[in-house]
């Protein structure tokens, strides 16, 4: 670590914790060895605080972030079952831009894939091109802290109920027609034979449906914690931020009053008006996602509230610089996406599939 700077953004903050060049040696190559070098360290490092960001080395292609995250992890994965349209980075073979989604939708904190048997362990980001104006930071948050935050009594219910996670899948993309409609089926599993999207399933402990029109209901009813594989930490573990219908206007509204944006409350009115509408002439559990306790029950909105409340608490925003990269424990820190205008290049990898620990006690 003696070739390098270690420091927090402000004092009382320590996610993630930064490393920085030190006498000017701030080339790609230094770094990316560096990061071969040092990755017990690192993996130390992650672990004490969550995140590692590297800021101010001069990384500014989807190849030498690619390499740098090898030197950590040689077996990055391009397995991607959720629900952000990606792109692949062009000459790269596990960088993907980090999300298609417009500009304008927020992307509430959650665990990469956090709905699958196997999430990722670790997901790592990088800015090829920082956004100009307000909004477009990476937001993080400790679902430890979440988790110990969660009233008791609330955490209760979530312990014995578990919770459903609810996707409904269409064969295309129909984003303008349902807004929790983010891609279809054939996209997500590279295939558009039914058999192969069935195997999958199967393999990886997902409930099916086919519905009418070619639709397809993925249901998973999982744990709502899980502890941290290392640490055995009890960590926040689900999406119910993310796929949750409450989200649409509850996220729209914090948003845009954080950023003094009221115009766009405008916008966050208009969305729970259209919630109103899906909930009446769809219904829930038909929307492109919905979460529930596991037991098919409602989640209550005071408790959707509640859960959101604590997590606003505990977000740090930070912002972009060109060339940054971090390195997140996927199973103790979500990540989200404010929304943002203008340029704004993000891109991602992440690590091979890691068996939940809740799943592996089931299964031994
Ligand atoms: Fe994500």
């Amino acid at each position: 670590m003696d070739q390098v700077v270690c420091e927090f953004r402000e004092e009382g903050t320590t996610l993630p914790l930064f490393i920085k060049p030190k006498n000017g040696q701030d080339s790609a190559e230094f770094i990316i060895q560096w990061i071969g070098e040092n990755k017990e360290l690192l993996r130390q490092k992650i672990l004490e605080y969550g995140a590692v960001m590297f800021r101010g080395f001069k990384i500014d292609k989807g190849v030498e972030f690619e390499r740098a995250m090898q030197q950590f992890e040689p077996e990055l994965s391009k397995d991607y079952h959720g629900t952000s349209p990606r792109k692949q980075l062009p000459g790269t073979e596990y960088v993907f831009t980090a999300s298609e989604l417009p500009r304008f939708f927020p992307i509430p904190q959650h665990i990469e894939m956090s709905f699958l048997a196997a999430p990722p362990r670790n997901i790592f980001f990088c800015c090829l091109d920082e956004p100009v104006g307000p909004g477009g930071e990476t937001t993080l948050c400790d679902f430890k802290k979440v988790y110990e935050d969660i009233d008791p009594a609330v955490r209760q219910k979530f312990e014995e109920k578990e919770v459903m996670i609810v996707r409904n899948y269409r064969k295309g993309w129909t984003v303008f027609t349902d807004p929790t409609q983010l891609k279809g089926w054939p996209e997500i599993y590279d295939t558009d034979k039914k058999e192969e999207v069935e195997e999958h399933c199967r393999k990886s402990f997902q409930d099916f449906t086919w519905m009418k029109n070619d639709g397809l209901k993925l249901v998973n009813q999982r744990a709502a914690f899980e502890n941290h594989p290392e640490t055995g930490d009890r960590i926040w573990f689900n999406h119910l931020q993310t796929f949750h219908w409450y989200m649409i206007s509850d996220e729209f509204y914090r948003i845009y009053k954080r950023m003094g944006l009221f115009k766009y409350l405008l916008l966050s009115w208009f969305a729970w008006f259209l919630k109103m509408i899906l909930f009446i002439f769809i219904g829930p559990m038909n929307c492109g996602f919905h979460t529930c306790y596991g037991d098919g029950t409602e989640i209550p909105d005071a408790v959707n509230k509640h859960v959101r409340d604590v997590t606003w608490k505990n977000m740090v925003f930070n912002r972009w610089k060109k060339g940054d990269m971090i390195m997140i424990d996927n199973y103790r820190i979500s990540h989200g996406r404010q929304p943002y205008s203008g340029k704004r290049l993000i891109v991602v990898s992440w690590s091979k599939p890691y068996l939940r620990p809740s799943l592996r006690e089931k299964n031994e």
